[in-house]
């Protein structure tokens, strides 16, 4: 397998739950309300598996890879723009994160907030994952031999182990700063 085999799976995943997001934007224009759960759900998804779990293998090992070899020009200005869209995608869900605060805190105002942001990751993510799979994806792996992607497969099964527990190591932290 490739490595670029399960950065496209989760890309299957993440497109799963943008669809999710579509379907509850729809709902939240028909009946003008909020559903903090759900949007709570996105949040720790897009932090958590989009971000931490999928840009993370992406930027911390297959881009720091491919810094390392002679790229293209086109393809070196596409890896700038994905770590830019990366940079924009996080600012989204930290906005999203703070609106549903807001909005269960009793500002109905924060409705349309919501929205605003939904409606973007909406826009912008699958965007994203097409440039990745359409047009980097494939031509990035000839930079590396078989050996090297192997060991990319490698450090990516590595990252991953290490998550759950990174994850819930944070959580358990962040409670003993408060209770
Ligand atoms: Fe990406
Ligand atoms: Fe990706």
């Amino acid at each position: 397998m490739k490595p670029i085999g399960p950065l496209m799976r989760e890309h299957r995943l993440i497109e799963r739950m943008v669809a999710l997001m579509d379907k509850e934007l729809t709902r939240m224009g028909e009946e003008n309300d909020v559903n903090p759960g759900f949007i709570g759900v996105a949040v720790d998804f897009f932090r958590s598996y989009a971000d931490r779990t999928h840009h993370g293998k992406e930027e911390d090992i297959l881009f720091r890879e491919l810094a390392k070899k002679q790229l293209s020009k086109e393809h070196r200005k596409v890896m700038d723009e994905l770590i830019a869209e990366h940079v924009s995608g996080r600012k989204t869900v930290a906005s999203l994160s703070s609106a549903r605060a807001n909005y269960t805190r009793g500002n109905a105002g924060a409705l349309g907030d919501i929205k605003a942001c939904l409606q973007e990751l909406v826009r912008f993510y699958p965007a994203h994952i097409e440039k990745e799979d359409k047009h980097f994806f494939y031509p990035c792996m000839e930079y590396f031999s078989r050996q090297e992607q192997d060991d990319m497969l490698e450090e990516f099964r590595e990252f991953d182990r290490k998550l759950v527990h990174e994850k819930y190591q944070g959580i358990v932290k962040e409670l003993e700063k408060k209770v």
